[in-house]
């Protein structure tokens, strides 16, 4: 089978080794999390934060069939060795959501009006707007699950600070994708996917602000501080991911991906931040 060669800087095997690599993280990781703990949380804040989770816990359980499926058309395997990876990362978001529910005696959901909207929108799309879903979602979330970690709910907070340790580096992920998708697309294309991304955006924020309210100010967010910290996070990533700044930025994840085959292996800087948060999270 022909294969589309890409430039040596946008392969997408750092992606796939940071991926792969991130599997013994989160062992490491989630035992961490303080499950045992009993909930001291207001029966009013537990049921706030129950129903947010709920969507949440919808949300990220998706096995990204159709985004794979339009992915494949690139031909690129590594590509999609990394998108099976990275939707793998998001099913373990879901399933960390799931236990924190189940913890609170909560039930999970079968179908939510936000979370049809999102996949009818991605379906109807290519992978570029998939992409820039998913950077909205991920950059919108971003202030929530900071609040979810300085829930004074030990659980909460320890889930939030592992969720998040992901998405910073999903978030670069999209960034690249959409760098590549986007990398002989005239200016004035690029300005008009700008454009609408931030309508959708803007969109996205005001949504979360209204829908997980009540979860934000169980901890401690005000839902119009949410809304312009949320889209601060998405304005910061537009210019790259839409390649409208002369910034260029470095390819991968955060981590040089050498750090994993070391012969005397360090600690991934991130796995060292992620331990010392959720090390907080338990006191
Ligand atoms: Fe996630
Ligand atoms: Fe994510």
């Amino acid at each position: 089978m022909q294969q589309h060669r890409r430039p040596q800087t946008y392969t997408f095997d750092v992606w796939a080794t940071y991926f792969e690599a991130n599997l013994e993280r989160h062992e490491r990781l989630d035992v961490l999390i303080p499950w045992d703990r009993i909930s001291l949380l207001p029966g009013a804040d537990v049921i706030a934060l129950a129903r947010s989770l709920q969507k949440f816990e919808l949300g990220e359980s998706g096995e990204g069939a159709g985004l794979r499926s339009k992915a494949r058309k690139r031909h690129d395997p590594v590509y999609d060795d990394a998108l099976v990876r990275f939707i793998a990362e998001e099913q373990k978001h879901s399933a960390l959501f799931a236990a924190a529910l189940a913890r609170f005696g909560a039930e999970r959901l079968t179908s939510d009006w936000t979370d049809r909207v999102f996949v009818v929108l991605r379906r109807l799309m290519g992978l570029r707007t998939e992409v820039t879903l998913f950077l909205i979602a991920e950059t919108v979330a971003m202030e929530y699950f900071e609040a979810l970690g300085r829930s004074s709910d030990p659980v909460i907070r320890g889930v939030a600070r592992r969720v998040l340790t992901d998405e910073v580096e999903h978030i670069r992920f999209q960034i690249d994708q959409l760098r590549v998708g986007f990398e002989h697309t005239p200016r004035a294309g690029r300005l008009f996917a700008a454009a609408a991304a931030w309508m959708v955006a803007v969109g996205a924020a005001t949504v979360v602000a209204v829908d997980h309210g009540a979860a934000m100010r169980a901890c401690g967010l005000r839902p119009l501080t949410f809304w312009h910290r949320a889209l601060r996070h998405f304005g910061r990533a537009v210019p790259l991911a839409f390649r409208l700044s002369r910034e260029t930025p470095t390819f991968g994840p955060s981590a040089p991906p050498s750090v994993f085959f070391s012969p005397a292996p360090k600690e991934h800087a991130v796995t060292t931040a992620a331990a010392g948060m959720l090390e907080q999270a338990r006191g």
